[in-house]
């Protein structure tokens, strides 16, 4: 019987919405070799989209991947909140980057880059208006994604409202997009991602490293880690994004069920809730983290921002 999604050493580009969490994830998806970030693209989620841009490419660059092409996508939600109380008015923690002035790729329109990729993974960390956006106007380019991983969604519960999670929540449509294409998904819901936690002894850590980067996720954390203790009462912080970079590298950490996952873009208090059927009818369409040795993946996250692994 299949367990779960088969590993990919597929290329993979990234959609993201640096954020916090993001800014770990881009850390520990930069000192990657396999899979290898061929290219990534701000999307509007936790800052808008331009700014969203600007931070990836200056994350790359702290993390010493400045030559890989970023893109900015074009749609910015003009009803969108943005979550400042959690990731800060400039989406890091209001830690200062030095930032490019012209992120290299935009030159580039993303779906010629991405026409002359060959066979590529996606690692989507943010709303997923922009791949909606793209496969709409270039449908040919699904053949080329071997597979999609996602970050989002809560099955028993949301974080934005008591149904939907905020990646899924902040654009329902683009979502359901995507769950009904014909791709091959793997989900990383909420139920899984804040079972992973960094602690203050994790963010000293990374303080005392000596890493220059790695001092400045920490002080991105300090913020991060206030939040949550306001929010949810702990003083520590959810490792979405950063759970969804572990489950593409080490699959073996997590469990997997295939379902028929579904998202409500129709109702008024539940849109944006994500459902999974388990029944075995045939329709499942994506393979679903359920289980998670959390403890390993909190190692594992660890040791790449420490850049003790690099694989
Ligand atoms: O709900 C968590 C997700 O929303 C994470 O991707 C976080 O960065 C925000 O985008
Ligand atoms: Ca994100």
């Amino acid at each position: 019987m299949i367990r779960g999604p088969i590993p990919s050493g597929a290329p993979v580009f990234v959609f993201t919405d640096p954020g916090i969490d993001d800014a770990l994830a881009l850390a520990m998806m930069a000192s990657s070799s396999r899979p290898r970030m061929i290219g990534a693209c701000g999307v509007d989620g936790n800052v808008p989209s331009r700014l969203a841009s600007a931070n990836l490419a200056g994350l790359l660059r702290l993390f010493g991947a400045g030559d890989i092409p970023v893109f900015q996508s074009a749609v910015n939600d003009p009803a969108h909140e943005y979550p400042v109380h959690v990731h800060g008015k400039n989406g890091l923690g209001n830690i200062k980057i030095v930032k490019p002035r012209s992120p290299r790729g935009q030159a580039l329109p993303l779906v010629d880059f991405l026409k002359s990729r060959g066979n590529f993974q996606i690692l989507s960390l943010g709303p997923l208006t922009a791949l909606s956006d793209l496969l709409k106007k270039s449908p040919n380019i699904a053949a080329q994604i071997s597979r999609c991983v996602i970050m989002g969604g809560g099955i028993v519960r949301g974080n934005v409202t008591h149904y939907a999670e905020f990646n899924i929540h902040s654009n329902p449509d683009a979502a359901d997009d995507i769950f009904r294409s014909a791709i091959p998904k793997i989900l990383v819901p909420l139920d899984v991602t804040e079972k992973v936690k960094l602690y203050p002894e994790d963010r000293k850590e990374l303080q005392r490293s000596g890493r220059r980067a790695a001092g400045m996720l920490a002080g991105m954390l300090q913020f991060y880690f206030n939040f949550q203790k306001k929010e949810n009462g702990f003083y520590g912080g959810y490792m979405h994004d950063p759970s969804a970079v572990v489950a593409m590298t080490n699959p073996e950490l997590f469990e997997f069920r295939r379902a028929e996952v579904r998202v409500d873009t129709t109702g008024r208090r539940t849109r944006g809730r994500t459902t999974a059927s388990f029944s075995r009818n045939g329709h499942a369409n994506t393979w679903i983290t359920t289980g998670v040795k959390a403890e390993a993946v909190r190692s594992v996250i660890m040791e790449k921002l420490l850049g003790h692994r690099s694989d």
